[in-house]
């Protein structure tokens, strides 16, 4: 079996920026992370990276949102494993991680733009119409949050900023 390395993101390096070009296309920088990013202060990436021996396998990135002027919050993305490394839990395995990393940073909850179907599988679940609004187009059905602070769902609600 194939021995994975994980490492903090400190920086975008090149070879992350060559998987979001593979998997996520130039249509990424319209994405409401990049553009959350665009707007924030902060320029430091938060985040994991898996490697194997010498590639680059797997990334999560953390963007850190203040919502409706008071919840500390991450937005989770993008997530993305290579092809030949997927269906092995890899994926799940970052999400945990990343939440992880965000307690450790005092996050109310952890947000993300994604499929139910999938996130859910990592205790992910669905915000309420309207609760949150964010830059760029979001169907409202893919906002998704994991709690971490007990009743996060009930009581983060408002505008999100980059910090
Ligand atoms: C989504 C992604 C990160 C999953 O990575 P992974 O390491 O394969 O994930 P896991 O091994 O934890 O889970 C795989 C399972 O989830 C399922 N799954 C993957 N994407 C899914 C989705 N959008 N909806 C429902 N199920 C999904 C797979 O079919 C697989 O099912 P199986 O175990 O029955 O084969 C990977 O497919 C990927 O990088 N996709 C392209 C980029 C992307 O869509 N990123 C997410 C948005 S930023």
């Amino acid at each position: 079996m194939t021995k994975l390395t994980k490492t903090p993101i400190n920086v975008i390096t090149s070879e992350m920026q060559e998987l979001f070009d593979k998997h996520l296309g130039p249509g990424r920088f319209a994405r409401t992370a990049y553009r959350l990013r665009e707007q924030g202060s902060s320029t430091k990436p938060v985040g994991i990276n898996v490697f194997t021996e010498d590639k680059l396998v797997g990334t999560v990135s953390l963007t850190e949102l203040i919502i409706g002027g008071e919840h500390r919050c991450f937005l989770l993305g993008p997530l993305l494993i290579d092809e030949n490394h997927r269906s092995k839990g890899l994926g799940l395995e970052l999400i945990h991680d990343a939440i992880e990393l965000a307690k450790t940073k005092d996050a109310a909850a952890v947000l993300l733009v994604g499929d139910v179907a999938y996130y859910e599988k990592a205790g992910f679940k669905q915000t309420r119409m309207g609760q949150i609004n964010l830059p760029g187009p979001v169907d409202p059905g893919r906002l998704l949050m994991f709690e971490i602070s007990n009743g996060a769902m009930d009581t983060i609600k408002g505008a999100a900023k980059a910090s």
